[in-house]
């Protein structure tokens, strides 16, 4: 019989806001597979470290951070063959994901490659959107309001049509898309709507208005929040 594919999420970097499941599962998991960079260790995997065991096998999956989308497609092809070797021998494998597994996680491409094949459970984690509000105190929409979610990754003239019409909004991705975002939000008003959350939960999180943030310094990890003030109709 095969093994089963855990696509476990880790929440968004505090290592107490992992849940009793995903650290229940994670002990029991022969194999732990983890998305990191070209060098340097692995975000989702540091979340966890302390709770890995040196019996465990562990691959790193590192994906190259280039905007040219084959090198990453034929990583991910590699790792899906390795973690497929593991569960046709009857191994669980664990892929940790920061966040949750389901909401832009990387853990989706290896899902779309085995899920066809072996038995797949995902554990949700923490994701970064809630982590951000909660670290910014603020709502991130309520009653009907609709929120919209946004990579900064889109053009720009489609991040200014949906932000022109969404009530509440998260931009993630952000890191060199800053300035073109801050673009927007100043064309469309909104600057003065917008929060900016980087790294939240971690020790090194910051909450800035917008205007304050130096677009060389914004990380990857980092979001915008934005929502108009709510037309009171009660
Ligand atoms: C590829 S998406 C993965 C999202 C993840 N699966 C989740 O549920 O949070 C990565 C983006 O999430 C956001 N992000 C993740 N962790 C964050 C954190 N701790 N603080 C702020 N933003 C974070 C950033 O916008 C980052 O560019």
């Amino acid at each position: 019989m095969s093994g089963t594919l855990y696509g476990l999420g880790v929440g968004p970097g505090d290592p107490e806001l992992v849940t009793v499941k995903a650290l229940r599962i994670l002990r029991t998991m022969p194999v732990v597979a983890y998305p990191a960079p070209d060098q340097g260790p692995s975000f989702a995997r540091s979340v966890v470290a302390s709770r890995l065991s040196p019996a465990q096998i562990e691959i790193a999956i590192r994906v190259p951070m280039t905007r040219a989308p084959a090198p990453a497609q034929a990583v991910y092809d590699r790792a899906a063959e390795a973690i497929a070797g593991h569960l046709d021998a009857g191994r669980d494998v664990a892929v940790l994901c920061q966040g949750d597994p389901f909401f832009y996680g990387s853990f989706i491409q290896l899902f779309e490659r085995l899920s066809p094949r072996y038995p797949v459970t995902v554990v949700p984690g923490i994701s970064s959107l809630m982590a951000c509000a909660a670290a910014a105190g603020a709502p991130l929409a309520m009653r009907d309001e609709v929120l919209t979610v946004l990579p900064a990754t889109l053009s720009e003239a489609a991040l200014e049509k949906r932000l022109k019409s969404a009530q509440a909004a998260a931009i993630l991705k952000l890191g060199r898309h800053l300035p073109k975002v801050r673009r927007v939000l100043k064309r469309l008003r909104l600057v003065a709507c917008a929060i900016y959350v980087e790294r939240a939960s971690l020790e090194s999180q910051r909450i800035l208005r917008l205007d304050e943030v130096d677009p060389a310094t914004a990380p990857y990890f980092s979001m915008i929040l934005v929502r108009r003030p709510e037309k009171i109709t009660r």
